[in-house]
């Protein structure tokens, strides 16, 4: 498996091969912590938004909405508290780079999130893991006590003013605790089901109060940003999606693994043909599906020859996406379709409509030929 950096410096995924490379002492020995105390030594919450706007961070969550202007939108005069919730609950399948930083560089997480509770005025922040992430709940625990122990988390952190509390929770292992409001009953101790929006977690989320959800990789790219500057971080990337993207790569090709990427990275067809090693067994290049099982499938005819670019922009003009932005169906084949339809789709609608009706004989017909087709693709 590859783990690491294509086309610029890992930022990311730049202490996760190293020894001990979960331990405070190794993270602080590589950068770890800076970025915190940057802000604690002078920067107001204002300005920590500021950077977050100019670095052009879009969620890594799937929908790729503006980090900065998600934050920006807390109401700063609420008098009710404000939370910081870390959507790990990562059950798209295929998706794992959010796993695989949580395991190797917990503290990156937990700085990250601190960040956000200050820019946001928050005392209590929660991670959200999907129940088969249990294990992790343990590692994240330790590295949340090793911080508290040298007053990094908890009361008055690093003797300032700022206080805060980073807490873990797991759900039961349900896809639909992924989307936000889901994730947000669930940890009320609610059935995982999506709420109606508007409104948006940013003004009434966790027990109604304003609340902002951020994806792991969301939120393990601030302190990079703050130490870099949010201009020079965006400039890794695109005008509209800065900074360098996480890809967990699995399937037929010879070198699977958790690639970090400039954000626009230029093409899909290289990557995959050059950096990832090509299709294994000498086969030929099928299709990708780009952000996890839910998104539009992307045929071979989409992207050999077609330079697309590896950021949101370049793949919603190719057809597809970077993840799951939306409750809707999706286009899927025949097998996928039905793991999808039950009762995924009907969890994702917030709520209770009539069931649809039963297939009549044409979309029986239908049916069969996709599966047909499916399994002719699958055969070449
Ligand atoms: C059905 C569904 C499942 C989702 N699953 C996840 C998930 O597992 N992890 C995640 O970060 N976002 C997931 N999202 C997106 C979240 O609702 C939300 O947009 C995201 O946590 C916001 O964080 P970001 O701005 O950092 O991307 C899902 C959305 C939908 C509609």
């Amino acid at each position: 498996m590859f783990i690491g950096a294509i086309g610029c410096e890992p930022l990311q995924l730049k202490r996760v091969q190293l020894e001990n490379s979960r331990s405070l002492d190794v993270y602080r020995k590589n950068g770890g912590y800076e970025a915190l105390k940057k802000v604690l030594d002078g920067m107001s919450a204002d300005e920590v938004i500021g950077e977050v706007k100019k670095s052009a961070l879009r969620g890594r969550g799937g929908a790729g909405f503006p980090t900065g202007m998600k934050w920006g939108f807390v109401p700063k005069d609420s008098p009710k508290p404000k939370y910081v919730v870390c959507n790990a609950d990562e059950s798209e399948p295929g998706t794992f780079k959010d796993r695989y930083l949580m395991e190797r560089d917990p503290h990156m997480l937990v700085e990250g999130m601190l960040i956000a509770a200050y820019a946001l005025g928050s005392k209590a922040t929660y991670i959200y893991t999907r129940g088969e992430y249990r294990y992790l709940i343990e590692l994240i625990d330790e590295a949340i006590e090793e911080a508290r122990a040298a007053n990094l988390v908890g009361n008055k952190i690093l003797g300032t003013d700022f206080s805060c509390e980073v807490y873990t929770h797991t759900g039961a292992g349900a896809y639909i605790c992924g989307e936000e409001t889901a994730l947000l009953n669930s940890l009320e101790g609610l059935r995982g089901h999506p709420r109606m929006k508007p409104p948006f977690p940013a003004v009434a989320g966790l027990y109604g109060c304003p609340t902002v959800v951020n994806n792991v990789e969301t939120l393990t790219a601030v302190p990079d940003i703050i130490k870099m500057g949010g201009v020079a971080w965006q400039k890794l990337g695109t005008e509209k999606s800065g900074g360098t993207k996480v890809w967990s790569v699995s399937g037929h090709v010879k070198r699977p693994g958790v690639y970090e990427l400039p954000m626009g990275y230029d093409d899909m067809e290289k990557f995959i043909m050059e950096d990832c090693g090509g299709i294994s067994n000498g086969r030929q290049l099928k299709a990708v599906i780009p952000g996890g099982s839910s998104v539009y499938i992307m045929p071979a005819s989409d992207i050999v020859g077609k330079n697309v670019l590896m950021d949101y922009e370049g793949l919603v003009a190719a057809g597809s996406m970077v993840g799951r932005q939306h409750r809707g169906q999706v286009l899927l084949p025949a097998r996928r379709r039905r793991r999808m339809a039950h009762p995924v789709s009907d969890q994702e609608i917030p709520r209770r409509l009539p069931p649809p009706p039963p297939a009549d004989g044409g979309q029986r017909r239908a049916g069969q030929r996709r599966l047909a087709d499916d399994l002719e693709l699958r055969s070449k």
